[in-house]
């Protein structure tokens, strides 16, 4: 039995990552998709949120777990010995310089830890969440970005979250 794990802040899921889960799926036994945190990053979508949309994109997908977890993706590792190994997706070779940063960083925290990507498809390499949400906040076509089934959710936290960011900065102005 070979367990991968697929680590992202999926903030929120896209296309792009569905790529690589149902890829991903289809070589492991079982996929682990957990929901990380990038303390570097501002988040739209808080974790049960991600988690529920992950949910809700990947139930054709059999052999998948959604996990989320506030903390190391080395300690992760390290507390599931059945995992064998991270999967990334890598969209172009702009990627590959901090994947390749985070793939011996989580090697070094953990030994065990080994990471192989997966080239995104074509049709995704240009796909990512922020791009995904700017064009949500402005209400604009997520059809090709997006699995249909999220892209209400989608557009009403983000342009909710834009609406009230154009009030804050209306309220500092006067
Ligand atoms: N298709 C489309 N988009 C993709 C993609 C694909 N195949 N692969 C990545 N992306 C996009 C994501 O949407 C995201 O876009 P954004 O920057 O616009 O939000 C971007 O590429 C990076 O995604 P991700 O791989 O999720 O990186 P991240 O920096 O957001 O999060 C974690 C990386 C959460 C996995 C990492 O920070 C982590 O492991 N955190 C836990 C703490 C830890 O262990 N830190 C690491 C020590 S090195």
């Amino acid at each position: 039995m070979k367990i991968a794990i697929y680590p992202g802040s999926f903030d929120p899921v896209t296309n792009g990552h569905l790529d690589i889960i149902q890829r991903a799926s289809k070589m492991f036994d079982k996929l682990i998709v957990v929901v990380l945190i990038n303390p570097l990053k501002s988040y739209s979508f808080s974790i049960p949120e991600r988690v529920r949309l992950l949910h809700e994109v990947t139930g054709s997908v059999k052999n998948i777990e959604i996990d989320s977890f506030d903390g190391l993706l080395a300690e992760y590792f390290n507390e599931r010995p059945e995992i064998d190994v991270i999967v990334k997706g890598l969209r172009a070779t702009s990627d590959f310089e901090y994947e390749f940063q985070m793939a011996h960083t989580n090697k070094d925290l953990n030994p065990r830890a080994e990471t192989v990507f997966i080239p995104a498809s074509s049709n995704t390499t240009f796909i990512s969440s922020s791009m995904v949400k700017q064009v949500a906040m402005f209400g604009g076509d997520l059809t090709k970005y997006v699995p249909a089934e999220i892209h209400e959710q989608i557009r009403d936290k983000l342009t909710a979250e834009f609406a009230a960011k154009r009030l804050a900065a209306q309220n500092r102005n006067n």
